[in-house]
């Protein structure tokens, strides 16, 4: 595990957008697992940056996102497909048929996810994986249970995230409830593994999952085992690990 300390949330974008398009110019074609929420946003937009003078061709890239919620459609504007295409992939040159995303609204669960891991598979696994990290500590939406789940599944939302999304939507009972997340097994699987984390309100689960033992009660424990994971955090989510770094 690497821990790069960053000043702040643009100091935090400016590294990992580094360490993204690094990936993108050694390996044209490659895989990226991508992330949505408000940690990655100021990535996606430094990529965009480097795009537009030049020094970036997502032409041949190929991306999977780690998960979607139920219900919503691609054109729902909480929908995490329409989150992707608002803050980063309508803005770069990627042909929007090599992105991936799990489909809210097949109300097959099991189809759904046996669909999503066949998408994995048949593109050879992810060269690199974006991760945020939630408060409670959960990557995707693997959410906080008593075991690691190794593929997409349909996830039950806990109380905790409902609240920290709520503020993306016009009231909390619009969260949907339900989500589809790409498994533990799939994100431990990428090559290599990039977290981004900023805030004050990430610092417990920063502690937990990165200085605490290995558990699905902090499901971003797993990391630990990654032999090549790099957290990019800035000085507030590093706050309560200071004198153990
Ligand atoms: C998003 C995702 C989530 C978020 C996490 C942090 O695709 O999988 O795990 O990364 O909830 O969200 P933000 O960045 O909004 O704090």
């Amino acid at each position: 595990m690497r821990i790069i300390c960053a000043k702040d949330y643009k100091d935090v974008s400016r590294k990992a957008a580094n360490i993204i398009s690094a990936q993108v110019i050694l390996k044209p074609d490659c895989v990226l697992g991508l992330a949505t929420g408000s940690s990655p946003i100021g990535t996606y937009q430094q990529l965009i940056r480097w795009y537009e003078k030049g020094d970036l061709d997502f032409a041949h890239v190929r991306t999977v996102n780690l998960d979607e919620y139920v219900g919503l459609s691609k054109d729902h504007d909480q929908s995490y497909a329409y989150f992707m295409r608002q803050n980063f992939f309508d803005h770069i040159n990627i042909d929007q048929a090599n992105c991936n995303i799990p489909n809210g609204m097949n109300p097959d669960a099991e189809a759904e996810c046996a669909r999503y891991d066949a998408v994995i598979k048949s593109l050879g696994g992810i060269d690199l994986q974006l991760l945020g990290l939630g408060p409670n500590g959960h990557i995707g939406f693997n959410e906080p249970c008593d075991e690691f789940v190794k593929g997409t599944n349909k996830v039950s939302l806990t109380k905790e995230t409902i609240d920290a999304n709520a503020r993306f939507f016009a009231s909390r009972d619009e969260v949907p409830k339900f989500a589809y997340t790409m498994g533990i097994g799939s994100i431990v699987n990428a090559q290599r593994v990039l977290m981004v984390v900023n805030g004050a309100n990430k610092a417990q689960a920063v502690r937990d999952c990165f200085f605490g033992p290995i558990s699905p009660r902090a499901p971003g424990s797993i990391l630990q085992l990654h032999p090549d994971f790099t957290l990019v955090a800035d000085e507030a989510a590093l706050s309560l690990v200071k004198d153990l770094l």
